[in-house]
């Protein structure tokens, strides 16, 4: 059995995908779901069972709580997690974490790193800064974390273009379905490369 924990601060849509692309995979588990803010959709999207039946834990944990990295290692290490996905996460990860897991931590970023990454660029921060930008396209870039915000090895990039008159919330509509087609297809791979713990 694979397990995966998800950390996410928003609506969690992802986490959704996620869970629902695995969830008739009989190796492959979602243990856990955290999140920063007591207010994410995500954890009504678990309450409901991410519409496919699963009903996973959420742990919800203020800044001192995720700064003592000791608990949240050992919470994770307990359930024996193998990979952490970050899905909509608007914390930097602590070292002392990162270096917990190395090479299994896994970011999703809305644009095609290095463009727009980097503190302060997250959600739909980065869409009316692709569009301020006058880009002619976007995407998603999955990567590994390291210490620093979005710079860790990149594992996968897709894009989409960018019209003269689309909103933010265009370019945010069109990166989500690609972040909804690739990530929990690039979350699949990842695992099946992983060495054993
Ligand atoms: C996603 O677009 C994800 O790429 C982005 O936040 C959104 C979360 O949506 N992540 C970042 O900006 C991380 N720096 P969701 O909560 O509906 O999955």
């Amino acid at each position: 059995m694979t397990r995966i924990a998800i950390f996410a601060s928003g609506s969690g849509s992802n986490a959704e995908e996620i869970t629902r692309y695995f969830s008739d995979q009989a190796t492959v588990q979602i243990v856990l779901i955290l999140t920063n803010n007591p207010q994410a959709g995500v954890i009504d999207r678990s309450r409901r069972g991410f519409g496919c039946g699963q009903h996973v834990p959420v742990v919800v944990f203020d800044r001192a709580a995720f700064r003592d990295t000791d608990r949240i290692i050992q919470l994770l290490t307990s359930l024996e997690v193998d990979l952490i996905v970050l899905a909509g996460f608007m914390w930097l990860v602590p070292a002392p974490l990162v270096q917990a897991f190395p090479g299994r931590i896994i970011n999703i970023h809305p644009a095609l790193l290095p463009k727009f990454g980097g503190k302060g660029m997250f959600g739909h921060h980065v869409h009316e800064a692709v569009v301020a930008a006058r880009e002619t396209e976007s995407g998603i870039t999955i990567h590994f974390v390291n210490e620093h915000y979005d710079e860790g090895q990149i594992i996968f990039q897709a894009s989409c273009p960018v019209a003269p008159t689309d909103t933010p919330d265009d370019v945010a509509a069109k990166v989500h379905q690609l972040e909804y087609t690739h990530y929990p297809r690039v979350v699949g791979e990842v695992l099946a490369t992983l060495p054993a713990r």
